[in-house]
């Protein structure tokens, strides 16, 4: 009774102290373990006569009991103080002013190419992209640029080994549609994408740029069918009534090869600052896809032609919202860009 006792009080006492999960955890394996000193009473119930045995396994069942309960009480009590510790921790001023939440916009160049992307799917074509680092075998073999030519100074490239490249132009798109076709008919890709060049960066220029190439393939298709399509473009992109110039020029991957020229649509031909008054602003590269740009890809050139055409985002992008300085695209500032909010 006495060591019952003793218990007892001793385990009201440390729990009364203790104040840290831990130390309950420990208070439980030094009472209630299997090693524990009511384990160990147990064990003196030996030496007890027959007719104390069962009181006294009574009472030590009962003090048993009685421990888990009392540790319980405890467990629960310090959790409670454990969460409200942690809820005036956490706790939340919602009368504070709150910080700013600065939303962004889609980048102007997004909603060109946005815009140029719809105007196409509109038109039947699929959008097509490809790697940015990509095969001189892409970039340049397949469309008709071959090692050596002189041609490839005119497109200074960032060369990351001998066959690998930064692709300078979408055409590379092209070519890799042509060859995924695998001499299926008809093709209507619009691919757009960036591009580099070493070029030193200025007002106008950037070794990093994006372009849109378009490319339609099939039976007896026309310069008239590329005409009509740039027209539409035109109409759409800097409102109706364009007129187009169409300039002998030359490329590699196409034959003929023009250059586009567009009515100016700040002055609507007369001539001013923007059109440096000459009434037409230069577009794009265009022209019919070269035979041997087919041949390569496993079409049949006395059986189908088409025409394909390259056009620079940055450069629509700069018309169209009256940018003076390409750079303005990629320093991204948030303020230049905060701009074209009401482009959306
Ligand atoms: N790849 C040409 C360039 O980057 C543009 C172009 C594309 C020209 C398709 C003709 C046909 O300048």
């Amino acid at each position: 009774m006495e060591k019952i006792n003793k218990i007892k009080e001793e385990v009201l006492e440390l729990i009364n102290n203790s104040n840290e999960m831990e130390l309950l955890q420990q208070l439980k394996i030094k009472f209630l373990g299997k090693k524990g000193q009511i384990q160990e009473l147990m064990s003196e119930m030996k030496s007890l006569s027959n007719d104390e045995k069962p009181k006294f396994g009574q009472m030590v069942n009962e003090l048993k009991q009685e421990v888990t309960k009392i540790i319980e009480e405890k467990v629960k009590e310090l959790e409670a103080i454990e969460l409200i510790k942690k809820l005036e921790r956490e706790k939340i001023d919602v009368t504070l002013p709150s910080y700013k939440q600065v939303i962004g916009t889609t980048h102007p160049l997004m909603n060109i190419k946005k815009e140029i992307e719809d105007l196409f799917i509109g038109l039947g074509y699929t959008v097509a992209e490809g790697p940015e680092v990509e095969y001189d075998l892409y970039n340049f073999e397949r469309a008709n640029i071959p090692a050596d030519h002189p041609a490839r100074d005119m497109q200074d490239t960032f060369y990351i080994n001998p066959e690998v490249l930064l692709r300078t132009h979408t055409t590379a798109i092209q070519t890799r549609e042509l060859e995924k076709a695998n001499g299926k008919l008809p093709i209507k890709v619009i691919c757009p994408g960036k591009v580099y060049r070493r070029d030193d960066d200025d007002a106008t220029h950037s070794h990093q740029f994006m372009q849109a190439e378009g490319l339609v393939v099939a039976e007896n298709i026309t310069l008239a069918d590329l005409k009509g399509t740039l027209q539409f473009l035109a109409d759409a992109m800097f409102g109706k009534g364009r007129k187009l110039r169409f300039r002998p020029s030359y490329f590699q991957f196409t034959e003929p090869s023009v250059e586009i020229d567009v009515s100016c649509h700040i002055c609507g031909g007369k001539g001013c600052s923007v059109c440096k008054n000459t009434g037409y602003i230069e577009i794009l590269g265009a022209g019919m896809v070269h035979p041997n740009v087919l041949e390569m890809a496993g079409f049949d050139s006395t059986k189908c032609s088409g025409f394909a055409f390259g056009i620079g985002l940055e450069r629509v992008a700069m018309l169209k919202y009256g940018i003076d300085d390409i750079r303005n695209f990629y320093t991204n500032d948030v303020r230049f860009l905060k701009t074209f909010d009401r482009f959306d």
